[in-house]
């Protein structure tokens, strides 16, 4: 192998600054098979209708097949983001189709809000804990992240005040705040629409973009639907984004962002450099799987598989774990998050779970201002039920384990 000398030389200052994502790294490890994982964000592919998608297929080739393999527009297929705007509006968003643009999934949405909004230096806030590639698309402008700590009810908005009136003191303008209020990634948890108003009250008082990312919200397994923060929105302030990846499959790279037609002309401007148009084929395959009225019974059989998984993990906390640990049952999503007694680092512990061939992310990863060193996040849609008692009775053992040693220590 030959390698260009001082090559850190050449690179700009912004690739120089950018650091491996740590969930990646660690799913590299989570790749032997004998190790549970409840690290990765994986849907179970269980979950992938398969079969149905291979009608759909069928009928696309057949009757679209050369829009299909083309090029396509930067917005995106008028007909999915027709339909995916009639959806919207049942969540209280009333929009029409040229406020949608179908993106290369929600990571390029959060790139896009980077590359919109932030100047080397800027400010933007976000959740403590926030979802790490939110984090990472973000750093990638060489910003400043806020963090906002979060409690059982997300986003907590009085410290949200606060930290902006500081902010503002010191003659600095947040960007934008970051929030995934829906069954959060990593926390789990559900802003109430309460503090959903609340959050629109402060954008429009303090003249900020509120910036919500929304992957979970269909994946709802108790307590009532709560519609999306945009669908409050009277300002044009909110850019909504969900996406495919959680509902029917992460390999579509598929999903789409909404905003005000002045905010979604930027997007489009932005988006273009980054790849001409998003996935044609699989923009045709979503519109058919939704015109078929396949999409709403598909995300029930979901939840029906992720409901028990997510009880099954609950249920394993309390018989392996010690006692001392706070977890709140996610009503929704794929995460639950569970901080440890003190005196456990969940990221020197990794090491040790590993060796017991369980796997998770520490809650460090999650936190810009640092914190969540006895915080970890656990996946529940990916193992099977029988793995997710199994990987949770290894991980009770690791920590008891780790407690004992600590008392040794004090
Ligand atoms: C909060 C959040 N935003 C964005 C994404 C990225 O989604 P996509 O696959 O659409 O890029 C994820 C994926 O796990 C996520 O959890």
């Amino acid at each position: 192998m030959v390698f260009i000398p001082n090559i850190d030389r050449l690179y700009s200052d912004r690739a120089g600054k950018m650091r491996k994502s740590v969930i990646r790294e660690l799913l590299k490890v989570t790749q032997d098979p004998e190790i549970i994982s409840f690290a990765g964000g994986l849907p179970n592919p269980k979950s992938f209708p398969i079969n149905d998608l291979k009608g759909v297929i069928e009928q696309v080739m057949d009757h679209n097949g050369k829009a299909a393999l083309q090029y396509g527009t930067t917005q995106g297929l008028n007909e999915l983001r027709e339909i995916l705007a009639e959806r919207a509006y049942k969540d209280g968003i009333e929009v029409d189709a040229d406020q949608v643009i179908i993106v290369s999934g929600s990571q390029q949405a959060l790139d896009t809000v980077g590359k919109m909004f932030l100047n080397p230096g800027d400010t933007a806030i976000c959740g403590l804990p926030t979802y790490l590639g939110g984090i990472n698309a973000f750093r990638a402008y060489e910003s400043n992240l806020m963090g906002i700590p979060l409690d059982e009810d997300g986003l907590q908005v009085d410290v949200l005040e606060e930290k902006i009136k500081e902010l503002l003191k010191k003659e600095i303008t947040p960007k934008f705040i970051y929030t995934v209020p829906t069954f959060q990634n990593p926390a789990g948890v559900i802003m109430p629409e309460s503090r959903r108003k609340k959050l629109i009250d402060i954008a429009n008082q303090y003249d900020l973009v509120i910036v919500e990312d929304d992957p979970y919200g269909k994946l709802r397994y108790d307590g009532p639907h709560i519609n999306p923060i945009k669908s409050f929105d009277d300002e044009g302030r909110v850019i909504y984004m969900s996406t495919f990846s959680k509902i029917l499959s992460p390999g579509f790279r598929l999903a789409w962002t909404i905003a005000s037609p002045e905010l979604t002309r930027k997007m489009v401007i932005c988006k273009q450099a980054l790849d001409l148009c998003t996935n044609t084929f699989t923009q045709f395959i979503a519109a058919e799987f939704l015109r078929r009225g396949s999409m709403d019974l598909h995300i029930m059989k979901i939840c029906e598989l992720y409901k028990p998984k997510r009880d099954i993990m609950m249920n394993a906390m309390p018989k392996y774990f010690p006692d001392g640990y706070t977890c709140y049952k996610p009503q929704g999503g794929m995460f639950a998050w569970v901080t440890l007694p003190k005196g456990i680092d969940t990221e020197t512990m990794f090491l040790d779970a590993i060796k017991e061939k369980v796997a998770y992310v520490h809650g460090k990863a999650f936190h810009v201002n640092g914190g969540g060193e006895r915080s970890m996040r656990l996946n529940f849609s990916y193992s099977t039920d029988e793995q997710i008692d199994e990987g949770m009775k290894r991980l009770g053992a690791v920590i008891k384990k780790k407690l004992e040693k600590r008392e040794l220590v004090y």
